[in-house]
């Protein structure tokens, strides 16, 4: 049985999904698509506005899961060879603090969603009330997702622990063994505890040999679609 409170975070999730792509998505755009369980309900409504609008959406994938959306919801697959600027980025968080930067990466998909935005003119997150926060660290208690070169790992791992964090290597599930990434990378969950300076800890994690990326996402949203438990949508940050 769904509890209320699951059910609320799933219409939180649906209303921010919604009323980001109605506000934001016109015809002939060029959509970055995020990944996770938020991104589902906004690739359906894109579907189906590219559908009766006839909007001619082009749309770049963030991981594997977000390729099988866009085709799924009958939308056009394109690459970012074809298309290295992106109009809007449409995507999900872990945790969102008070001046918009990201925990993101919960699901594994941090390196390519980060590629996207970064080639996006505008960053769009979508998310239910959980995630609403006033600092990194406040709510989102699995730690930040670090996507590494296997071969580093361990001295990676040591390197983390020296900055205050206390990594994890994140575990696959059915499956014994690590989690592999879509680009056959592990990831190394790191729990700093509250983030006083997000843009800090990124450049220093990001100066350790073998870090691919973080899941720190530092002024690159410009807007997030905030899904409430009294189904209305908090929009933060301008235009
Ligand atoms: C994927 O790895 C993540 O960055 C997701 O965008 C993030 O974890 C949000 O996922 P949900 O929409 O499932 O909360």
């Amino acid at each position: 049985m769904i509890s209320l409170t699951e059910d609320l975070i799933e219409l939180g999730k649906k209303n921010a999904a919604i009323k980001a792509v109605e506000e934001n998505v016109s015809k002939n755009m060029i959509i970055g698509i995020g990944s996770g369980s938020t991104i589902v309900y906004a690739v359906k409504r894109l579907g189906e506005i590219n559908k009766e609008k006839d909007l001619n959406l082009k749309c770049i994938p963030s991981s594997f899961q977000s390729y099988q959306l866009i085709i799924q919801n009958g939308l056009e697959l394109v690459s970012l060879e074809q298309y290295p600027e992106i109009d809007v980025d449409i995507d999900g968080a872990d945790e969102i603090d008070k001046d918009l930067n990201l925990i993101k990466g919960g699901g594994g998909c941090l390196v390519q969603e980060k590629i996207i935005a970064s080639n996006s003119r505008n960053l769009f997150i979508i998310a239910d009330f959980r995630k609403n926060s006033q600092k990194l660290g406040m709510n989102w208690k699995r730690g930040v997702p670090i996507e590494v070169i296997p071969m580093a790992y361990f001295p990676i791992m040591e390197k983390l622990k020296k900055l205050g964090g206390n990594p994890k290597l994140r575990m696959a599930q059915s499956k014994s063994g690590p989690l592999i990434t879509d680009n056959g990378n592990f990831i190394i969950d790191t729990d700093f505890g509250e983030i006083d300076n997000p843009k800090d800890l990124e450049n220093k994690i990001l100066s350790i040999p073998g870090v691919v990326d973080t899941g720190l996402f530092i002024g690159m949203t410009n807007k997030a679609y905030i899904g409430n438990r009294d189904g209305e949508v908090l929009i933060l940050g301008k235009d």
